[in-house]
């Protein structure tokens, strides 16, 4: 098990629309993937971590939201949103966009559809922290980061946020 270096804004990877998982051909390198994912993840404090933020163009990623408190490990493997309903606005950041948070509205509830650490299908209605994270990891496999949904405007603000703070980043 190996905590990956997680990618940042600006890398080329972060912007690449990921191709869809073949299974069966990804299987025997799942497990090992998966713990590094968690690794990961855990070790930077997020919720939530897309292949790409590992160098990886793979429509894959893991959330564990911790509802109550309580460990709720999801793997996505081509996941797609399937309905969505409502609308959140709070603050959101990402793991490749260190130290900077921004409100961004979001579909309030959204049912996803995915594939499972085991290839089978799932299917789960999210709200509130969930749903943002579903939305938030589906963006970074088609290549997207929360910064770039913003309104222009406050774009603009969060773009000079993120140069000065490139810098320190690893
Ligand atoms: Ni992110």
């Amino acid at each position: 098990m190996t905590v990956r270096r997680v990618t940042k804004h600006g890398e080329r990877v972060l912007k690449t629309l990921c191709p869809p998982v073949d299974y069966e051909a990804l299987k025997p390198d799942l497990p090992a993937l998966l713990k590094d994912m968690w690794a990961t993840m855990a070790s930077a404090r997020g919720v939530g971590l897309a292949a790409p933020q590992i160098g990886l163009s793979l429509r894959l990623a893991v959330i564990d939201v911790r509802p109550e408190g309580k460990s709720l490990r999801l793997v996505l493997i081509n996941p797609e949103i399937i309905a969505r309903e409502g609308e959140q606005n709070e603050e959101e950041g990402c793991l490749s966009v260190p130290g900077i948070y921004a409100p961004l509205p979001r579909a309030a509830r959204v049912r996803v559809r995915a594939l499972g650490e085991d290839g089978a299908p799932w299917e789960l209605t999210g709200e509130g922290l969930l749903a943002r994270a579903f939305q938030h990891e589906i963006d970074h496999l088609d290549g997207k980061l929360f910064v770039d949904r913003l309104p222009f405007e406050h774009k603009l603000k969060v773009l000079d946020a993120i140069k000065d703070a490139k810098p320190r980043w690893s």
